[in-house]
């Protein structure tokens, strides 16, 4: 990003896959005016498992593509990634604003009346020095039961939201929860909110589910508003881009937006 952002550069907004595509749709619905570039690493995903190191280098050589896209301001879309890799980011880029997530903890502790709280996030998240800080900040008073959900990002980029062998996966994971207490589910992957139906369908209409991506789109907002950089119109088209092809891509952006307003790209990174 050059030293004077303008408001009407992009908003850059990354995940290791299309789990960020949850956020940019709680983003298209607050700042419609933002035009965004969306980058999805779905050649190297899952990031779950991926050392800290590892996720730290990728994620800043793709804040330095959207930034060279002349993007204002960046927004991890991954709990995996923000964990080890948001400091790092923000003292690369000072004068970046960067947002990023964390499994929201504190709300779910808020939000539940029976005293525990499942939280259904990455094995890289559940791992991190931030989720433990988290924790120990706002959960010492409850009880929170944590599941890594082998392999459900894999299915959900493979569209599979809906599959039996999602729900079976699901239903092995958030039953014995249920059956311990839990009242309030935590999404802390951005992955998750793709199969919120199959979630609510288990946990039943009783059961809090927070999906943090509307929250990340007020943050994103806060941070443009302080530095007079909200978006007065839509300029150009939003850009979607892929390190390696995936036609999900396509199918979101087609639902979520109107024709000719958006691309969709495969792009490498090296
Ligand atoms: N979507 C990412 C998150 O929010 C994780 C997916 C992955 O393991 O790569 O944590």
């Amino acid at each position: 990003m050059s030293a004077a952002a303008n408001a009407s550069d992009p908003v850059g907004i990354f995940d290791s896959g299309i789990g960020g595509l949850s956020v940019v749709d709680a983003i298209v619905h607050l700042l419609p005016k933002e035009r965004l570039v969306y980058f999805g690493d779905t050649a190297r995903i899952p990031y779950g498992t991926k050392s800290p190191d590892t996720i730290r280098e990728y994620s800043a050589q793709i804040t330095r593509f959207l930034l060279d896209q002349g993007c204002k301001a960046i927004v991890v879309a991954c709990n995996t990634a923000s964990a080890p890799a948001l400091s790092y980011l923000r003292a690369q880029w000072p004068e970046v604003p960067i947002v990023g997530m964390e499994p929201a903890v504190k709300p779910g502790a808020q939000a539940t009346k029976t005293g525990k709280v499942g939280v259904l996030a990455t094995r890289g998240t559940l791992q991190s020095e931030r989720y433990a800080t988290l924790m120990t900040r706002f959960a010492s008073h409850i009880q929170v039961l944590e599941d890594p959900c082998i392999g459900l990002v894999e299915r959900i980029e493979q569209e599979q939201f809906e599959s039996p062998e999602t729900e079976a996966l699901l239903r092995s994971i958030m039953q014995p929860m249920l059956e311990n207490g839990v009242d309030t589910f935590v999404l802390g992957c951005t992955h998750y909110p793709f199969v919120e139906p199959l979630i609510r369908r288990i946990a039943g209409d009783q059961v809090a589910i927070i999906n943090p991506a509307p929250a990340v789109a007020r943050q994103l907002e806060r941070m443009l508003q302080e530095r007079n950089l909200i978006s007065p119109a839509l300029e150009g088209k939003h850009a979607f881009y892929a390190s390696k092809p995936t036609p999900f891509l396509e199918t979101f952006a087609a639902g979520l937006l109107s024709p000719g307003t958006y691309t969709v790209q495969y792009h490498t990174l090296s």
